[in-house]
């Protein structure tokens, strides 16, 4: 399965974001020494815990490389990205900027703080855009459909390339629809949080065209064990970390409706470009080479997020 030993010092770029200050909280419960590299652009409404070190820093710009490299880490969660789809859209290059040079940039500071393991969030539903199979196995090409999923995919070609050429063992997590407590419900992306948000203020929760488009929800509680998983292992490439399972976003947002005890129907707004149509990820891989599954039902899940999220709306 190829396990080595958890990391006793980690650095998480965006650690102060949704699925970094999970990650941040699981990596010092193993006893690791945590620095967070974050400029907390978009920094989730749970604080970091107390026991993290905090570098305010752009991963693009020098300062956090020379954090990094001063720090010296056995390990590197790789978190920090623009993540919005639509909004690569509106500023490829700014998007290109934060996560392609960003990322170029924190691989960097890696190898010169001679840290080998480098853990990326890459994107199982922004890199395989139209797959043909379902659940969709790490092998089927990959074909973006948005500017987002293009420098993901171009990401995990820098870790391929640093992998094979000897400086880095480097692992792309492609996950699925992360959602959980934390996450942003103010934005345009992150349909269960903004769901979630909308239910609670009392108004009606918004569908993007049909609602027919499916997704892989996995909840940030199963992605975190992954992360962790992931720095404890020497398991180079790239894993699916989804459920398997595939969500209409109608069918999605009529158990929100339920869940919350909302009356009224769904709002519709027309669908953005590059939508992708289908997305479920076949998780054997992860199971294989990490020992990882997905252990939250979705309604579990939706449950527990729209509860964390009463007493912040
Ligand atoms: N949430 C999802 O559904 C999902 C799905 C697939 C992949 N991912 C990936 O997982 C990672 C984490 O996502 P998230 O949902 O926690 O996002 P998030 O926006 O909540 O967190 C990202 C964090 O990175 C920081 N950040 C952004 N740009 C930065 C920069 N230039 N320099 C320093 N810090 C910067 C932000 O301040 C924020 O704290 C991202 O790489 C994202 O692309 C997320």
């Amino acid at each position: 399965m190829g396990v080595a030993t958890q990391p006793k010092r980690v650095v998480v770029t965006g650690g102060a974001g949704f699925i970094g200050v999970h990650s941040v909280e699981a990596l010092l419960e193993t006893g690791a020494e945590v620095l967070v590299v974050d400029d907390l652009r978009h920094a989730s409404y749970r604080p970091l815990p107390a026991g993290a070190e905090l570098a305010v820093a752009d991963i693009a710009e020098e300062p956090a490389r020379a954090a990094i490299e001063a720090w010296r880490p056995a390990a590197i969660l790789h978190l920090a990205a623009q993540g919005g789809v639509n909004r690569s859209w509106r500023e490829p290059a700014e998007d290109a900027h934060i996560n392609v040079l960003g990322t170029v940039s924190v691989l960097t500071a890696a190898m010169a703080a001679g840290c080998r393991r480098v853990v990326v969030a890459s994107s199982g539903g922004a890199l395989y855009g139209a797959a043909k199979r379902l659940p969709t196995p790490e092998d089927e090409p990959t074909q973006p459909r948005s500017p987002y999923g293009t420098a993901k995919l171009c990401i995990e070609h820098y870790l391929g390339l640093f992998t094979r050429t000897g400086s880095l063992d480097a692992l792309a997590l492609r996950y699925g629809n992360v959602y959980g407590p934390g996450q942003d419900g103010t934005g345009e992306a992150g349909v269960v949080a903004i769901s979630s948000h909308r239910l609670l203020a009392g108004k009606a929760p918004v569908i993007r065209g049909d609602g027919s488009q499916t997704r892989d929800f996995t909840y940030v509680g199963d992605i975190v064990a992954a992360n962790v998983l992931g720095l404890a292992s020497t398991v180079t490439g790239a894993l699916n970390i989804g459920t398997g399972r595939e969500t209409a976003i109608g069918d999605l947002v009529h158990r929100l409706l339920v869940i919350a005890g909302f009356g009224g129907e769904a709002e519709r707004e027309p669908l953005p470009t590059g939508e992708v149509a289908r997305s479920a990820l076949d998780n054997a891989l992860a199971g294989e080479r990490l020992g990882w599954r997905p252990h939250v039902s979705l309604d579990d899940g939706l449950a527990r997020t729209l509860e964390s999220f009463r007493g912040q709306v």
